[in-house]
């Protein structure tokens, strides 16, 4: 088939290179100029550049600036622009999506498919249905930065929100290889469709914060949320996943998703107030780890010399938006610490957005002098780190983690103060009744 993809982001960048890897002929369409020449010169936004060079070279992959051009170039239209969170509100941005919509409306055929992926609060995909003469469908996508290739090729599910046969029967077409191979289809309404995604979100960051809010009561208690976290995962019902305590949830979709969501919910008169409470659950993680470091620099951060092993929102991706790491690196310069941050991939990234911050181009240069050490995103290589090397690095050995992956036994035998999110203090874990081994 013929299709084009509207807006090159991280979302449509993926999907142009995985429709085309399913065999379609793709135009990518985007209104900024320099995106389209990266793209169409092989450099992507995503992990795997492979797959965009090997579609653009056969010229199954192109990209172009014109929605004129995409209109005639096929029949059903992905439109996959940003809905940010606006400036004035938690509700969602919804000007590009408007306009994608208004602007391949203006140029496509009367058999002209148009499908939109973008996250949007409920009821926009019947707003734009009555907007516009052109057929509509909604087809959200539930990409994981980092693998995105794999949700879009291989996705836990495919959800086709469309208003008439002819359109169910064009999705599936588009997506015959992806069905073939197992993957559920869920058919629905509109406003179903669109709330699979918002209610996944929703679910997944409820989900984060509850365990961090037991975090919360251990810290109160000396319990430790690690064990517990194991623990009540290995009920099938609750599960494991998403049961990671730490220093919360960030990036560009979670905050600003469930923000987004509780802010239509109060339009359409539905309270979702504890979305809300799940937001502030994931921002009071942040202050713990700045009030942690403050008590083990005895009180005050001024002039400490503080290290922050994290700069991206999670491992796998060079994404700093919203990042945990990087706020707690800010609000701890701002105390007047003296931060460096040490990242594999977000580097220049955290340095455009965090330019009064320090940046060591390894975690080994990083940790050197060190008074103070935070691990805020859980990369393997931090993991991998011994503690008995970084001790010989840093000025004094205190660490917290806070995403609760390191060996606490290993850092203590190795001299360190070690402090982690919602477990107790080695010492304080021996009271507790812990088994000594
Ligand atoms: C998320 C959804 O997973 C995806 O389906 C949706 O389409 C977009 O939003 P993404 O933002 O890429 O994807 O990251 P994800 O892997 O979901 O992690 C989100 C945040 O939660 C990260 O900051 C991560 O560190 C944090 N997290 C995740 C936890 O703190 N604990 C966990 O157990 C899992």
């Amino acid at each position: 088939m013929r299709l084009t993809v509207i807006g090159t982001g991280y979302l449509g960048a993926t999907h142009a290179a995985c429709m085309a890897e399913l065999g379609h002929e793709v135009l990518g369409v985007d209104v900024d100029p320099d995106k389209v020449a990266a793209l169409q010169a092989g450099r992507v936004p995503f992990h795997e550049p492979a797959l965009l060079a090997k579609h653009t070279a056969s010229g199954r992959l192109r990209f172009t600036t014109s929605y004129e051009e995409a209109a005639a170039f096929g029949e059903v239209h992905f439109i996959c622009v940003g809905t940010p969170q606006r400036k004035d509100s938690e509700g969602a941005d919804l000007r590009y999506v408007d306009s994608a919509f208004a602007s391949m409306a203006r140029y496509a055929g009367p058999d002209a498919l148009l499908v939109g992926k973008s996250t949007v609060p409920v009821g926009t995909a019947g707003r734009l249905a009555d907007t516009h003469a052109a057929e509509i469908a909604w087809n959200p996508e539930f990409l994981r930065e980092g693998f995105a290739v794999e949700d879009t090729l291989r996705p836990d599910r495919l959800v086709l929100g469309v208003g008439s046969e002819r359109a169910e029967a064009l999705l599936r077409a588009v997506y015959a290889p992806v069905i073939a191979a197992g993957t559920p289809v869920v058919t629905a309404d509109f406003p179903t469709a669109e709330l699979v995604k918002t209610a996944a979100n929703a679910f997944l960051a409820t989900k984060i914060s509850f365990i961090n809010a037991m975090a919360e009561v251990c810290e109160a208690t000396g319990a430790d949320v690690s064990v517990l976290a194991e623990a009540i995962g290995h009920d099938d019902r609750i599960g494991k996943k998403f049961l990671r305590s730490g220093v919360g949830f960030g990036g560009g979709c979670l905050p600003k998703d469930i923000r987004a969501f509780a802010h239509r919910a109060d339009e359409l008169g539905v309270s979702l107030a504890f979305l809300r409470e799940v937001d502030a659950i994931n921002m009071r993680r942040r202050d713990r780890v700045v009030e942690l470091a403050r008590e083990l620099c005895g009180g005050a951060v001024l002039g400490a010399r503080i290290t922050v092993l994290g700069a991206a929102f999670k491992p796998d991706s060079d994404d700093i938006r919203d990042s945990p790491a990087l706020n707690v690196a800010a609000r701890l310069r701002l105390d007047g610490a003296d931060v460096t941050v040490h990242d594999p991939e977000a580097m220049d990234n955290a340095r455009k957005a965090f330019p009064l911050l320090g940046y060591a181009v390894s975690a080994e240069e990083a940790l050197g002098g060190a008074d103070l050490v935070l691990h805020l995103t859980e990369w393997p290589q931090f993991r991998e780190i011994s503690p008995d090397t970084a001790r010989s690095l840093v000025s004094r050995p205190r660490i917290v983690d806070g995403r609760g992956v390191l060996d606490a036994a290993e850092w203590v035998a190795a001299g360190w103060e070690f402090r982690a999110l919602g477990r107790p203090a080695p010492g304080e874990a021996d009271r507790m009744g812990r088994l000594k081994r």
